[in-house]
């Protein structure tokens, strides 16, 4: 069953904390809480898989320009539980629900810090063009996930994260 998380008890609120750090240690090994407290916050959608009490996955969106293109951020699966449809199912109901809020593009941004494409490790500014035509990813990067679900590169921020770790920012024009 899909929920909307600012409408859930706190339980289900912790689950969602638990699920961010188990997905990004790095990014919310402290601040979690707080994260799931401002993507439950409007003008946020947020939005879990439930079975029964269970948490499985949540995936959130921000309006950024106006209500016209929303940022998806974050989505995370249980790692138990991956491979199931949950992710798709979350990005699907999510997109429905921004475009009856006017939304027209939703994006990411899929950073590659491990080397798990082929944007990290070589110097962007080399044939930028060329090298967004023919990206490619391996290991557990979402790039292919967000392929599937017709999300397709729509630039990358060279170097975001440190030298050769960009960020790849992807790109779905959405069903009126
Ligand atoms: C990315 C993530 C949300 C995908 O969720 P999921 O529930 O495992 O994905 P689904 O089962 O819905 O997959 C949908 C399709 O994408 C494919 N897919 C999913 N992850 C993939 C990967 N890493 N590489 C290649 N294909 C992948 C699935 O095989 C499936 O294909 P199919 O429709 O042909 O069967 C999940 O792996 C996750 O939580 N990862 C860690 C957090 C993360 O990276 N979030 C995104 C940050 S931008």
């Amino acid at each position: 069953m899909i929920v909307e998380l600012a409408a859930c008890a706190a339980d289900v609120r912790s689950q969602a904390a638990c699920l961010l750090q188990e997905a990004f240690p790095q990014a919310y090994a402290r601040t979690a809480r707080e994260e799931v407290d401002k993507v439950t916050a409007s003008p946020c959608i947020a939005l879990g898989v439930m079975r029964g009490d269970e948490l499985l996955g949540m995936v959130s969106a921000r309006p950024q320009y106006g209500v016209t293109a929303w940022e998806l951020h974050p989505l995370a699966v249980k790692v138990s539980l991956r491979g199931r449809g949950i992710g798709r199912t979350l990005v699907s109901e999510l997109e429905r629900r921004v475009a009856l809020l006017g939304g027209v593009t939703l994006y990411l941004g899929c950073d590659d810090e491990r080397g798990e494409t082929s944007l990290g490790g070589v110097d962007l500014y080399d044939d930028l063009p060329g090298r967004i035509a023919a990206a490619r990813a391996w290991g557990s990067h979402p790039m292919p996930f967000y392929r599937k679900l017709g999300y397709q590169i729509v630039g990358v921020l060279p170097d975001a994260n440190g030298s050769g770790k960009p960020d790849i920012l992807m790109a779905k024009r959405l069903d009126a």
